[in-house]
């Protein structure tokens, strides 16, 4: 066991698996136009060569289930010798004058087929060269994608995708967020990328009978030190999302998913396709890599330079990064959170993430989290940490849970797991607890906060059953 003033508490890190030396081979790349639409050659796919778009015929498409692309034939917004200003941003003096009509002959040649969007209720992967997105990205910045630059569009219900936002004002924020970016498009200049991203939009069909469980919980890694991104190597990396995915990436939000979004920005290219998030749905983003590094979070954010991303690439050619964007709610009471109805939304929400039906518990990797649903979104962490650890338990993964510095947390959550581990409590038992909890403390509640904390509930119904 680590010794009593540790920085982690629980297994040891190295007993958790991790991609690639966990996971089954992988079936070969192929095209399958009901759940995968792969924009590359598979038959030409090697290592360290950049991929051939596929098809080689470019087939242009408008209509209300692929991408509105801005090379076609019926995006009319007058292109010609147009140059297009982005607004001064005063701290950074960017002012780029491009000719759209280039944009356009290149677009045709890297993206011969449409995009799918992926909608409300699809279950659809997009596989994507990471050069494709890299023109997809520049379009973004330039702002050049037809019907995206007003909310009231037809796309109202996708995120932003075009850069429009980040060029206004002069706040130290955005220059630090443009700088990222800026440093992202000089590396993939520099040196193409060779490699794919996948995006898998994931929706939960039948959710578990969380009651009757049977399943232990599973390993429990904590520690407040480190991140999600520098430690979770090769485990599921959890973004923490909002329904529009990437957040205020191409606005003004910067933390955590808008922090991650920059600095492995192919991510931001799923707000081209990805309609917002239902309470059963995530989005799995696999393949992306990280070109910069940062100091600070939120107002303190800094740029800190540019990152070489050594990770390994699995037979797709993608980096073993993967990342599932899943929304919690936002709470503005704090009891809110304990009803029935409030608490299945975020386990079927993290178990939608966290489960890989077909796969076996010994061939997944685990899950690498943190607090959650618990910063701008007001949840209470440790109650979120049991839902998280219900729900990666119930898809047989471990957890590596980071508390972002709080080290009473991390000994609380810790205390906890040991104290349910030891007593052998299920999945559907601790379930059931988190239910007498509402319904015994906080239904008849009238304070802000409950005067019985979830733990000692837990501790004091548990050890009155089995001391
Ligand atoms: N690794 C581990 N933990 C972290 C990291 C990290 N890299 N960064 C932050 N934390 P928050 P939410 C911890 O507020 O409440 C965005 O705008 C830290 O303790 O980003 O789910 C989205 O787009 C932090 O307080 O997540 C949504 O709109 C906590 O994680 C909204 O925020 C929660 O981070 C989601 O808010």
């Amino acid at each position: 066991s680590p010794p009593y003033d540790s920085k982690w508490l629980g297994s040891p890190i190295s007993d958790l698996r991790r991609m690639p030396q966990c996971g089954r081979p992988l079936p070969p790349l192929k095209n399958a136009p009901d759940h995968h639409t792969v924009m590359i050659r598979t038959d030409l796919l090697q290592t360290g060569k950049i991929p051939v778009p596929y098809p080689n015929k470019f087939r242009d498409t408008w209509d209300e289930v692929h991408v509105k692309m801005p090379c076609s034939e019926s995006n009319l917004f007058p292109i010609g010798n147009q140059v297009l200003l982005i607004p001064n941003c005063k701290s950074l003096r960017i002012r780029a004058s491009v000719k759209l009509l280039k944009c356009k002959s290149r677009n045709v040649l890297s993206f011969p087929q449409p995009i799918p969007l992926l909608k409300e209720g699809m279950n659809h992967s997009i596989t994507l060269s990471q050069v494709q997105v890299a023109s997809l990205l520049a379009n973004a910045f330039f702002c050049t994608f037809p019907r995206r630059n007003s909310r009231k569009s037809e796309y109202f219900n996708y995120p932003d995708i075009n850069f429009y936002r980040l060029f206004e004002g002069s706040s130290p924020k955005k220059r630090e967020k443009l700088k990222t970016l800026l440093c992202y498009f000089r590396s993939v200049i520099e040196q193409k990328p060779t490699g794919l991203v996948t995006f898998t939009r994931k929706c939960l069909d039948r959710p578990p009978n969380w009651k009757n469980s049977q399943n232990q919980l599973t390993k429990l890694h904590i520690t407040c030190a480190g991140t999600i991104e520098d430690d979770g190597h090769g485990m599921l990396q959890v973004d923490f999302a909002n329904r529009f995915v990437g957040g205020g990436v191409t606005g003004s939000g910067l933390v955590q998913e808008e922090i991650r979004f920059l600095i492995n920005p192919e991510l931001i290219v799923s707000r081209l396709f990805t309609e917002a998030l239902l309470q059963n749905e995530c989005l799995i983003i696999t393949g992306t890599e990280q070109y910069s590094t940062y100091t600070g979070y939120a107002d303190s954010y800094l740029w800190d330079g540019r990152h070489q991303d050594k990770t390994p690439r699995d037979t797709w050619q993608r980096r073993c990064t993967e990342i599932v964007a899943m929304d919690a709610l936002k709470f503005r009471n704090f009891l809110e959170q304990f009803h029935p109805e409030k608490m299945n939304r975020e386990l079927n929400k993290a178990y939608c993430g966290f489960s890989r039906p077909g796969e076996s518990s010994q061939d997944l990797s685990a899950v690498a989290t943190g607090n959650w649903g618990c910063g701008v979104f007001g949840g209470d962490a440790r109650f979120k940490a049991l839902l998280q650890i219900l729900a990666a338990s119930e898809a047989g993964r471990d957890v590596a849970y980071f508390t972002f510095g709080d080290s009473a947390l991390m000994k609380d959550v810790y205390d906890m797991h040991y104290f349910l581990t030891q007593r052998h409590i299920s999945v559907g038992a601790l379930y059931s607890l988190l239910g007498q909890y509402y319904s015994s403390v906080c239904q008849g509640c009238f304070t802000r906060r409950p005067d019985i904390s979830l733990y000692s509930f837990i501790y004091q119904e548990v050890s009155s059953v089995s001391p």
